[in-house]
């Protein structure tokens, strides 16, 4: 059995625009919501209240519109890669990635989402970054829509809730098939689209009163699948041979006890929180556990008649999630927690977690892995991965990061023993490959990257790049295929 990775197999990593790029009001750029969010130094307790009290998220939206205290809303700045990529993908290119993969800004191609024209600056910024990463050797992997949709969005129409989101996302999308399709290798329409629900910032939750909270959201939801099928057709269309994925959070899940209780708590858990949303865009139709659960909680969602057939038709060419963690099922309501990735978890005994809670787990990748194959029969491509922590720069510059090197190597065994199981893994992109802002608590200090940023959470520093020595390490395993670990 040949243990290596295949030689293509594509090493890789990932950024998001809003916790990247900056330059929020450059070259016709619109204001989006990820622009509107409020640095709190204490976000673990504040955050958290925020996204309980949801209803306060238009007039949240409207004060941060005429704050111009940018220095409290890191996302305005995120590291400036918008006047950086050229060298950060020339970092890239000397570790050997074989794709990058990041989202393009709503709001730099449509300022405001509803615009009759596209904005030129913005699509010429992407072209030229995709352009030159071909030109380095580097395949080109991105995400339409990354949480942050323009703000008039949101004020103007109410957000996803509203059905003519999809006429705009569709408008979006065609213009970047059309114009991006010659330097894009892969196409994600919607990054975590099951995180979504817990998430006010992508226009799903900006609910004004709570009774109708949850048929919003999953009226919200609909009407992202939809956008999200219509994208994988005007791909197929625009562009010969695309491939479009579909890509959720990968909340695992295992049932806390061999009680039966606990087990099917575990299923319910994982139909509710990852199946649903890849039944959807992957297998084309509701699936039956999730129209009991909306009988059962009397969610009415409105559904034209060509809905069924544009999902059942459009279904998506590979599966893709992000996977940091793992959780367990309980039907006790007393059972220990911790925190997750934009959730409070229940603990596992048996797990270490990371310094912001996180469970980490990587034979629950392999278990991830398995799963996934198991149910969808397509292939897989890891979106995200990667240790939150944080870093320490010596006098001379390094940076020691051997708990980061420990945990990426520890998932990548075990995508080593998932290929050797039979599921066709095709990449892995690194979250976090430059550190940026975190996305649930806006902090810097909370690094992923395999090159460090100078900065910290108030956005002081020279925002020099520096190689860690997981990036060293990072380089001899892509240039290794996999086998130098
Ligand atoms: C994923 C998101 O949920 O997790 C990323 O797609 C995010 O945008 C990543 O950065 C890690 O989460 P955090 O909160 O540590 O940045």
């Amino acid at each position: 059995m040949n243990m290596n990775f295949p030689k293509n197999f594509l090493w890789g990593g990932a950024i998001s625009c809003s916790q990247a790029e900056g330059g929020f009001n450059e070259d016709g750029k619109g204001i989006d919501t990820q622009d509107l969010r409020y640095f709190n130094f204490h976000w673990n307790k504040d955050e958290r209240k925020q996204f309980k009290n949801r209803r306060m998220y238009k007039a949240k939206f409207e004060k941060a519109l005429i704050d111009t205290n940018d220095k409290m809303y890191p996302f305005r700045r995120g590291i400036d890669f918008y006047h950086h990529w050229k060298e950060d993908i020339d970092l890239l290119a000397e570790l050997h990635l074989k794709v990058f993969r990041t989202s393009i800004d709503w709001s730099r191609i449509y300022p405001n989402g509803d615009d009759k024209l596209a904005n030129q600056a913005g699509i010429n910024y992407y072209h030229n970054m995709f352009t030159y990463c071909h030109k380095k050797g580097i395949k080109v992997f991105v995400t339409i829509l990354h949480y942050n949709i323009p703000v008039n969005l949101v004020l103007k129409y109410g957000g996803w809730s509203n059905r003519k989101l999809i006429g705009f996302y569709v408008t979006y999308a065609k213009t970047l098939f059309k114009e991006l399709g010659d330097v894009v290798d892969y196409w994600l329409p919607f990054n975590e689209i099951n995180a979504g629900r817990f998430n006010p910032y992508n226009g799903v939750c900006v609910v004004e009163d709570d009774q109708n909270r949850d048929n919003k959201i999953f009226q919200s939801l609909h009407h992202q699948f939809l956008a999200n099928a219509l994208a994988v057709k005007y791909a197929h269309e625009i562009i010969p041979n695309s491939k479009v994925g579909a890509m959720i959070a990968r909340f695992s899940s295992y049932p806390a006890t061999c009680k039966p209780e606990d087990v099917l708590q575990s299923i319910q858990d994982e139909q509710y929180s990852n199946w649903f949303y890849l039944d959807v865009m992957s297998r084309g139709s509701y699936p039956e556990y999730i129209k009991r659960y909306f009988r059962e909680k009397k969610i009415n969602i409105k559904m034209e008649a060509s809905d069924t057939d544009i999902l059942k038709e459009n279904t998506v060419d590979f599966i893709s999630f992000s996977y940091y963690f793992s959780q367990v099922s309980t039907t006790d309501n007393n059972w220990k927690k911790t925190d997750g990735n934009l959730i409070v978890a229940n603990k596992n005994p048996y797990l270490k977690t990371s310094e912001w809670g996180w469970q980490m787990d990587p034979i629950g990748l392999r278990i991830t892995l398995n799963q996934v194959f198991d149910r969808y029969q397509k292939p897989i491509f890891i979106a995200e991965n990667g240790l939150g922590a944080e870093d320490h720069q010596e006098k001379d510059g390094s940076i020691h990061d051997p708990y980061r090197i420990d945990y990426i190597r520890q998932h990548i065994k075990a995508i080593k023993e998932s290929l050797i199981d039979g599921v066709p893994v095709f990449g892995y992109t690194l979250w976090g490959i430059i550190d940026l802002i975190s996305c649930g608590s806006m902090e810097m200090k909370k690094r992923y990257g395999v090159i460090y940023v100078d900065q910290d959470d108030s956005g002081n520093g020279t925002l020099k790049r520096y190689k860690k020595d997981s990036y060293y390490w990072y380089k001899k395993v892509i240039c290794s295929d996999g086998e130098d670990l």
